[in-house]
């Protein structure tokens, strides 16, 4: 007798004597004949368990209820009924958990925010399950992706003093404690006290130290979380998200936008390669047009335009935006989505933006206003990928630095790049719970990540 994870049952001929784990989803039947559905999160789909009711101890059969968990032996065999190809007829069921009248995830449909309140069960519902095997399917993806272009996984750190996207938008890390916070003469915090010495945050990005990598390894990506302490509470930001930051070295923007678009494409593609069944759950639940939409991703080529062509699309548009659009102005998610969704009706890669609405490290034009950016930008979602070129000219670089006050002692290391052995190179960052969303259709990014964290909400 063989244990197999449902999702290898259903692959099986009948005829083997077999043993299931899992989780009941439904049961339902007669005094002759009882039907399980069981699923233990393997595949979208169930093994349905026929028992002969009669031979089974009716209070075994009243403890197999929606949430408890079942070991079943039995024999599987060619299904009657429609929608599976075998069953299982069960010679002996032990129950490993029991699930009572109080396990919230009862038959019922629920709303998204029902299971987000409960995140803790959540992974068990058809929904939930799709979308964190294709969250990991993915998350493989990107390593295969980079892997078999020769790139090398650099771990950035998660604790830092210094501030790569310069917003200010960073949880402190301190052991201090906070009702006697020690002060120097001056009446400032005293952080030379602190664990590490110096005032300390999470990441915003680990892309100054993957600067650092590109510039000995050559090609390096990383891929973990980072923390962003702004006060967004939109569908589309989390204030801890995982970011893939991949920086080449000798890479120009154009490179960059072509790595970029080659990248996601090939995400995509996995998806509908090796997600199938989850994918057309969600597209049958949630978005009737969800695979029609990543089907036209991969089939298209991005538009490429700068900023300023833009600008001047979305003020001809006679649109109404709820932000006001003139050059210089930060793009709001509707200005993004105009483009993508009505002007262009597919992904766009905006490039130089005015250099004020974006990080120091990035290299500038010669028409000394805009710099070396490129945003990709994606229907229903907006900016999905944000990235440069880099400054390499440390005189440049250091004026930048000046002008926006930064703290030199902080980036020392970093200019240190640029005095040693500099050259070209570019980067960008995929938001990847940016990117889930697009790939799974769900609408709010509170569920493409286990266990959401936004402000004032840090539960489970
Ligand atoms: O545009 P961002 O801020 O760029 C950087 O951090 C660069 N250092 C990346 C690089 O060049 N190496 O962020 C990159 C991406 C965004 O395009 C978006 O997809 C995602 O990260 N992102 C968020 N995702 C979820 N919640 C948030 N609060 C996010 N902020 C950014
Ligand atoms: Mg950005």
């Amino acid at each position: 007798m063989k244990y197999l994870r449902v999702i290898d049952l259903l692959k099986q001929a009948p005829g083997e004597e077999v043993i299931a784990k899992g989780w009941v989803r439904t049961k339902r039947g007669n005094k002759n004949v009882t039907f399980i559905a069981l699923n233990d999160g393997s595949t979208i789909n169930n093994i349905q368990i026929v028992c002969d009711t009669p031979s089974f101890d009716e209070e075994l059969l009243k403890q197999i209820t929606t949430g408890a968990c079942l070991c079943v032996k039995g024999t599987l065999v060619q299904s009657q009924g429609s929608g599976q190809s075998v069953e299982i007829q069960a010679n002996s069921i032990e129950v490993y958990g029991l699930a009572d009248s109080t396990y919230p995830l009862q038959k019922k449909g629920h709303s998204m925010e029902f299971l987000r309140a409960n995140a803790h069960l959540r992974p068990r519902t058809n929904t939930f399950g799709a979308v964190f095997r294709i969250r990991h399917a993915m998350a493989y993806a990107i390593h295969k992706f980079f892997n078999d272009k020769g790139f090398c996984y650099l771990h950035t750190p998660l604790i830092t003093a210094s501030d790569c996207e310069g917003a200010g938008a960073m949880f402190q890390v301190t052991t201090m404690d906070l009702n006697n916070i020690p002060k120097r003469e001056d009446g400032q915090v005293d952080f030379s006290q602190d664990f590490f010495g110096k005032q300390t945050s999470l990441t915003v990005s680990g892309q100054l130290e993957g600067e650092l990598g590109a510039m000995a390894l050559g090609n390096i990506y990383t891929f973990g979380p980072t923390f962003r302490a702004e006060n967004s509470n939109t569908p589309r930001h989390l204030a801890e998200f995982w970011m893939i930051e991949p920086e080449m070295a000798f890479y120009e923007i154009s490179d960059n936008m072509d790595l970029a678009e080659e990248f996601i494409k090939y995400l995509v593609k996995y998806a509908l390669d090796n997600c199938q069944d989850d994918l057309l759950f969600l597209n049958n639940m949630f978005d009737k047009e969800l695979i029609e939409r990543l089907q036209g991703v991969i089939n298209t080529d991005f538009v490429r335009l700068t900023y300023t062509e833009g600008i001047e699309i979305l003020t001809n548009s006679g649109q109404n935006f709820e932000y006001p659009v003139y050059w210089g102005v930060d793009l709001q998610s509707e200005h993004e989505r105009y483009l993508v969704e009505n002007h262009f009706k597919k992904p766009v890669i905006l490039t130089d933006y005015p250099k004020d609405i974006k990080a120091f490290y990035m290299k500038l034009n010669d028409d000394g206003k805009t710099v070396r950016a490129m945003d990709v930008l994606f229907p229903k979602i907006g900016e999905i990928i944000g990235g440069s070129q880099r400054e390499e000219s440390l005189e440049k670089l250091q004026k930048r630095v000046d002008e926006l006050n930064m703290k030199l002692d902080n980036l020392n290391w970093y200019l240190d790049t640029r005095r040693y052995g500099s050259a070209p190179h570019s980067g960008f960052g995929l938001g990847f719970e940016r990117l889930l969303l697009f790939v799974t259709g769900m609408s709010n990014i509170r569920d493409v990540i286990p266990f959401p964290r936004t402000p004032k909400s840090a539960e489970f």
